[in-house]
């Protein structure tokens, strides 16, 4: 938001107003949040659903961030802060690092309940905070705003939203149930909560730091390439318990895959068709 006219404190906080928020737009939220429960059964980390009922995000119309604040903070120290949408990297990683989410203020109007490309109130606040809950999934959001205002100094910042890209937003977890959704644009998705896990177009890689931190990623679509972790704990090992620096070194050699790259030391799950990206293509 730096075209933003506004000029506001560096930390780009805005107040929710939760009072102003209109009956209507209330009912968006309800109508968002019942249709992607009903969607992620059997389908999202358990984790993830624990977390919808700890901050018991039924209520009814959009939660107010001072009443989930409470139990958010009490589990894992985070709190949730309204922002006008997309802040600068280096505010958005001095968040994270003090353990609090930048959440959108602003709720999608109703022409557009299924797709927007901003950060809006219901992706952040159905997708993401949940797994705030959970004290594993915490560090591993808090560490990521360290790491990026590292990454910064070392100009690696594009390689280490790849890695935010493929775990926070569109993260695959293997559980003893099968695969399952834990990432925030996926699960705050109609069409992608499905995609994700049953079309056979895109690739489903087992997570590997450098790989991932390598591969290019969709923006504007579905992606073409998902990466499985085995746990939460085992992304904090190969992540929050390893020094990048060395990494960083070997990324200057500027290699770079595009999304719907296989390569021979994958660890592949699914070979993905990639028709539906092809189709989009008109190829
Ligand atoms: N350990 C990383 C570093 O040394 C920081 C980091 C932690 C990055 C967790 C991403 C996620 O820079
Ligand atoms: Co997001």
């Amino acid at each position: 938001m730096s075209t933003h006219a506004v000029v506001r404190d560096d930390d780009y906080v805005i107040d929710q107003n939760w009072a102003a928020y209109t009956a209507d737009q209330h009912d968006v939220w309800d109508f968002l949040y019942r249709r992607q429960r009903d969607l992620l059964v059997g389908r999202a980390d358990e984790a993830l659903i624990a977390g919808h009922e700890a901050l018991n995000l039924n209520r009814g119309g959009i939660p107010d961030f001072a009443v989930i604040n409470e139990e958010l903070k009490a589990r894992t120290g985070f709190t949730v802060v309204a922002v006008p949408g997309l802040v600068p990297d280096e505010v958005f990683f001095t968040h994270l690092a003090n353990r609090r989410f930048p959440a959108g203020q602003f709720i999608r109007g109703r022409h557009q309940l299924d797709y927007l490309q901003e950060p809006d109130i219901f992706h952040d606040v159905f997708g993401h905070v949940p797994l705030l809950t959970n004290p594993v999934f915490a560090d591993y959001m808090e560490a990521y705003g360290q790491g990026g205002l590292r990454a910064m100094q070392f100009g690696k910042l594009k390689n280490l939203a790849a890695l935010y890209w493929y775990t926070v937003e569109f993260g695959l977890i293997e559980t003893p149930k099968g695969i399952r959704i834990y990432g925030a644009g996926i699960s705050s998705s109609k069409d992608e909560s499905i995609f994700a896990l049953d079309d056979p177009s895109p690739n489903r890689v087992r997570f590997d730091l450098e790989r991932v931190m390598r591969t290019d990623y969709r923006i504007d679509d579905f992606q073409q390439t998902y990466f499985v972790i085995r746990s939460y704990q085992d992304l904090i090992r190969a992540t929050v318990d390893q020094d990048f620096a060395p990494l960083y070194e070997r990324l200057a050699d500027g290699v770079t895959y595009p999304p719907e790259t296989v390569l021979p030391t994958d660890g592949v799950i699914t070979h993905g068709t990639q028709a539906y990206a092809k189709a989009k293509a008109g190829g």
